[in-house]
């Protein structure tokens, strides 16, 4: 008599592989991180024992955002919406860059630090530069206790719990709930964001987990994608604003796990260069979740494929135009314009995951690449 005690098949829940399990855990880490901060009874955002009043808010006059790999790309879209509404400055930095060119710091100087691990090295050394200088530092971390927790003036946690995979997925997705959580709270402290308005946009947060899981009841359908795609040269991911914010996370993950070489372009960009690359086995996916940039993007989509790319779209659910350009079309609910990212990026998890199982990759452990990064 043999039983077979495989501890990592029951850690795995009956997936193949953990990056798909925490693909599959996301309606659940979204709610965790979001619901215990948006209580129905109030009309506010109790970011856990953070202590920023209106008036420390106020007296920043610059933000940061500082991070590295799938973390750093939150930082941009945490820019895009804190710009457009609340009118205060942002740079969105990688950490290794931002350490060693001298950054402008002071007392009113509002630092966002993310990272899953909480251990990476050179966001570490970016967030110790701004305490030094006197800027305040929020961390938006997943590890409970880790260094980055410990050392940031506030931490507000994404509760994503432990993520296994090396290619991170529910962890980015509770960094985007986190980014959204902290500039809906600076927005309001500012008075950009009313009651109304905080209203509206609770109710679509609340509604986030059950649109996501209509996006993973098509992972069939985006697996027979992958597979038909999965031969392809030179990929690029292209979108505008926040899309283009999302086009990055799509781009790595491609790179991380299947070995392809692609590359995220702010859809404009593309005729200053990159479009000479476009050949009959490339592949576009383009991204169009920007309603008032719609017809922008879709001009970009037509003229790569005058030249002869294939055209994967992912687009919002009523925007059936789209088809009359790209050869497939991933939809995604609608919701409010401010938390599209997060819906944007589940096809692209799932399209990069099935093309590194097609190509035969190790897809958890994928080469040379390591969960956490805790050394330069
Ligand atoms: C490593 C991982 C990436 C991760 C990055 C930042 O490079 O392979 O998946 O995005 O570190 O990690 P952090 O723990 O700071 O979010």
């Amino acid at each position: 008599y043999h039983v077979d005690w495989d501890i990592e098949a029951a850690e795995k829940g009956g997936f193949d592989h953990f990056m798909l399990k925490e693909i599959f855990e996301q309606p659940n880490v979204v709610k965790n991180t979001l619901m215990p901060r948006l209580p129905l009874d109030q009309d506010e955002i109790l970011l856990d024992n953070i202590k920023l009043t209106q008036s420390d808010i106020e007296k920043f006059k610059q933000i940061y955002i500082v991070a590295c790999g799938t973390a750093s790309y939150t930082g941009l879209v945490g820019k895009y919406l804190i710009e457009r509404v609340s009118r205060v400055p942002v740079i969105s930095e990688i950490a290794s860059e931002f350490r060693y060119r001298e950054p402008i710091l002071d007392e009113n100087t509002l630092m966002i630090v993310v990272s899953q691990s909480g251990e990476t090295a050179d966001t570490l050394a970016a967030l110790r530069m701004a305490k030094k200088a006197g800027a305040h530092v929020i961390g938006i971390v997943n590890a409970v206790g880790s260094t980055i927790a410990r050392e940031a003036n506030d931490v507000l946690y994404t509760w994503a719990g432990p993520e296994i995979a090396v290619a991170s997925t529910k962890a980015y997705s509770a960094q985007l709930c986190a980014m959204y959580l902290i500039s809906i709270k600076i927005a309001m402290e500012l008075g950009k964001i009313d009651t109304n308005a905080f209203k509206a946009l609770r109710e679509e947060l609340y509604a986030l987990p059950d649109k996501i899981e209509s996006i993973l009841k098509q992972s069939h359908k985006i697996k027979a994608l992958a597979d038909q795609y999965k031969s392809s040269k030179n990929i690029f991911y292209i979108g505008r604003g926040l899309d283009y914010a999302v086009s990055m996370e799509g781009a790595l993950k491609l790179k991380e796990i299947a070995y392809l070489h692609a590359e995220p372009y702010a859809a404009g960009e593309l005729k200053h260069g990159p479009i000479a690359l476009i050949e009959d086995s490339s592949l576009l996916v383009g991204l169009v979740g920007q309603e008032e940039l719609f017809d922008k993007t879709v001009s970009n989509i037509k003229e790569v494929k005058a030249r002869g790319a294939k055209v994967l779209a992912i687009a919002l659910e009523g925007n059936e135009a789209i088809e009359k350009t790209a050869d497939e079309v991933i939809y995604v609910p609608r919701t409010h314009w401010y938390l599209t990212s997060i819906l944007l990026n589940i096809p692209q998890q799932i399209f990069a995951y099935y093309i590194a199982v097609g190509l035969g990759h190790d897809v958890d452990k994928p080469r040379n690449l390591a969960k956490s990064v805790t050394v330069e």
